[in-house]
């Protein structure tokens, strides 16, 4: 039920704040420490690569879990979308474990890989929001989103449950394997929480930046570099599914290998930027564009703002947020898609889950 909200978009972007405190109850036991089925920490230990296999959103989290699994747990970690792997499979480790992630573990081209890597004999994890889903019936092993039923076409919290997740997941596997970490990944995602609640309750600021970027044009660019490089992909996705603008999302190094070309004035530009190591290169991609007429907006994370970013985001860990910077991005697809009278929860050609290869 939609309840006061216009759209189950908005409804579902406002739970993330509540799905994240959900996942931390589901994946934290009585000592605080991580919850897990002890035969997925096996497999991921037993493990020398990590397929993870998705489409759309579930892939651009995919992109994000990557880097937690690499950098955390030292397991080097492929991610392929589900509908190239099936008809062009790269050669496999001697152990591989395939991940698969799907909201609504029912996507057909997820399904043909599991049930060729299954023939294989790999042992397979699905990621779902539906734990009686196909992908999790088929798999070894699930892991629940706990994200609640989501509605809108446009997938946003089950994005943000994945990624949380992958995060438990990540440090789990890298303690399995005596790595000692710093980072408590429940701990983090409390922080995260709050900030995503502070997000949510400035609606109006996106609805007026979404006026100003979006109102007129028929085009849009998202830039970013290393981990905001993984959310301007879902940020182009979400505003070209339900504003049909023609957005990309891109790497904001590679614009002048050919792309900047299609900058004329008042191309909407949004850069994120929340690593520290690439705030300064982002921020001269940012001028490079703005010196051919683009019409640019920041969202930069605290630390690293400028005078000049048009929104700074609450700071959270370096390697959670994502979680964070994709909300504005919601929000501005959201109004984007509102002020233009899409329809948002049911945008033309695309249906909630994708049963067909
Ligand atoms: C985008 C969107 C789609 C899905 C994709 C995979 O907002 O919803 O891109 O993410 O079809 O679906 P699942 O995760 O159910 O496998």
């Amino acid at each position: 039920e939609k309840g006061t909200y216009p759209h189950f978009m908005l409804k579902e972007i406002d739970e993330q704040p509540f799905v994240i405190r959900k996942i931390i109850q589901e994946y934290q036991d009585k000592n605080d420490t991580i919850k897990l089925d002890k035969d997925i920490r096996k497999a991921m230990k037993k493990s020398d690569r990590i397929y993870i296999i998705a489409a759309g959103t579930s892939y651009h989290a995919g992109l994000v879990g990557k880097q937690f699994i690499e950098q955390l747990a030292n397991i080097p970690v492929e991610v392929h979308i589900a509908s190239e792997f099936s008809y062009n499979m790269p050669l496999l480790s001697e152990n591989p474990l395939f991940i698969f992630i799907s909201q609504s573990g029912e996507t057909a081209d997820s399904r043909s890989v599991l049930v060729q890597t299954k023939a294989l004999g790999h042992p397979a994890l699905t990621l779902t929001n539906v734990p009686g889903s196909t992908l999790s019936r088929e798999a070894d092993y699930t892991l629940h989103l706990h994200a609640g039923p989501e509605i809108a076409v446009a997938s946003t919290k089950a994005y943000t449950a994945q990624i949380a997740v992958l995060a438990i997941l990540a440090v789990d596997s890298a303690r399995a394997k005596g790595i000692d970490l710093s980072f408590d990944p429940l701990q983090e995602l409390g922080i995260v929480s709050s900030a995503m609640e502070t997000l949510t309750d400035q609606k109006e600021e996106f609805e007026r930046i979404a006026k100003e970027m979006f109102e007129t044009s028929r085009n849009a660019f998202y830039i970013g570099r290393g981990m905001d490089y993984f959310v301007v992909q879902e940020a182009a996705l979400k505003l070209k599914e339900i504003s049909y603008i023609q957005a990309e999302g891109f790497a904001g190094g590679e614009l002048k290998h050919g792309t900047i070309a299609l900058i004329e004035d008042g191309t909407p530009v949004i850069a994120i930027s929340t690593q520290g190591n690439v705030n300064f290169s982002i921020r001269g991609n940012v001028q490079e564009v703005a010196a051919r007429g683009a019409n640019t907006c920041v969202v930069s994370m605290k630390g690293l703002e400028n005078d000049s970013d048009q929104f700074v985001l609450p700071q959270v860990h370096e390697l959670l947020t994502p979680l964070v910077s994709v909300v504005p991005m919601q929000l501005l697809s959201y109004y984007a898609a509102l002020h233009r009278e899409c329809d948002v929860d049911k945008p033309r050609n695309l249906a909630k889950s994708v049963t067909v290869e």
